[in-house]
């Protein structure tokens, strides 16, 4: 892959591997980033964060620990000391039997800065700014580590090693007045595209470098319109072989995928 960010302009298909290779270790969690990363080779890992009692920010989708871990309640009001004996991958055996590995039994909750460790500088990192209404100072704290692991110096960014993601324009924005470098993607829900005026679209395009839809919303049409405002198009979540095929024709960017290998088969087929 080759991205010149800012304006996240790359050279083939992006491959987020979303939530890690979900479709295939519990979401995540190491075993989902590594198959992801390492043996599939996606573009990007996927992160979405939240942020427990005691500031940490962890990897996790739900604002609630039961879905994903042995654990109930509310992630805000956990500390990672409590969030870190919690197992977070047997449910995905339950559920997933024909993918079951008894390594899944145990697997960590990871924290942001254990997932940056762990695959380093050069990997690349799609990271969601989830709920920022429940957790003030989502933002700086996500500055924070990026800071810590060097990935805030302008070349690293210029090359897209990190891109913020979020439901939340309010999140953007704010990341934007921090931080003005760091590549943005505005998510927007299921619909969205049938009410958004042009005008609303170019707003975005203020601040947002891409655009992440469902992919449920994206038609030929609206897709052209996208990128001639110039936005960098990245659906979710793509996991059909043909949906993949129907949005690479349109001309999107990239997507974000529970399959990544199928996704990479997809893409390289013309
Ligand atoms: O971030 C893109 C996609 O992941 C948005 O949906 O709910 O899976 O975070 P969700
Ligand atoms: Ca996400």
């Amino acid at each position: 892959l080759s991205v010149n960010a800012k304006t996240l302009k790359h050279e083939e298909f992006m491959n987020v591997a979303h939530r890690g290779a979900s479709g295939y270790a519990p979401e995540h969690t190491f075993f989902a980033y590594d198959k992801g990363h390492y043996e599939i080779g996606a573009d990007y890992i996927e992160v979405d964060l939240q942020m427990t009692k005691d500031g940490h920010l962890i990897a996790l989708h739900d604002e609630k620990l039961d879905r994903t871990t042995n654990g109930t309640g509310l992630v805000k009001d956990h500390t990672l000391a409590e969030i870190k004996q919690l197992d977070a991958g047997s449910w995905f055996n339950e559920k997933y039997p024909e993918y079951a590995n008894e390594a899944y039994v145990g697997a960590q909750v990871p924290t942001l800065d254990e997932v940056i460790s762990r695959y380093g500088k050069n990997a690349n990192y799609y990271i969601e700014t989830k709920s920022p209404d429940v957790y003030p100072g989502m933002e700086e704290a996500l500055l924070a580590v990026l800071d810590q692991h060097g990935l805030l110096k302008e070349g690293r960014l210029k090359q897209g090693h990190v891109l913020v993601q979020s439901f939340s324009n309010e999140s953007l924005l704010k990341m934007h007045q921090l931080n003005s470098d760091v590549p943005l993607v505005q998510l927007t829900s299921k619909g969205f595209m049938s009410s958004a005026t042009e005008a609303t679209l170019r707003q975005i395009k203020t601040y947002a470098d891409g655009f992440g839809p469902s992919f449920q919303d994206l038609t030929k049409e609206n897709t052209a319109l996208l990128k001639s405002i110039g936005f960098e198009i990245h659906p979710y979540t793509v996991n059909k072989e043909e949906d993949m095929r129907r949005l690479n024709d349109y001309g999107v960017d990239g997507v974000f995928t529970n399959y990544p290998d199928v996704y990479e088969r997809i893409s390289n087929e013309k």
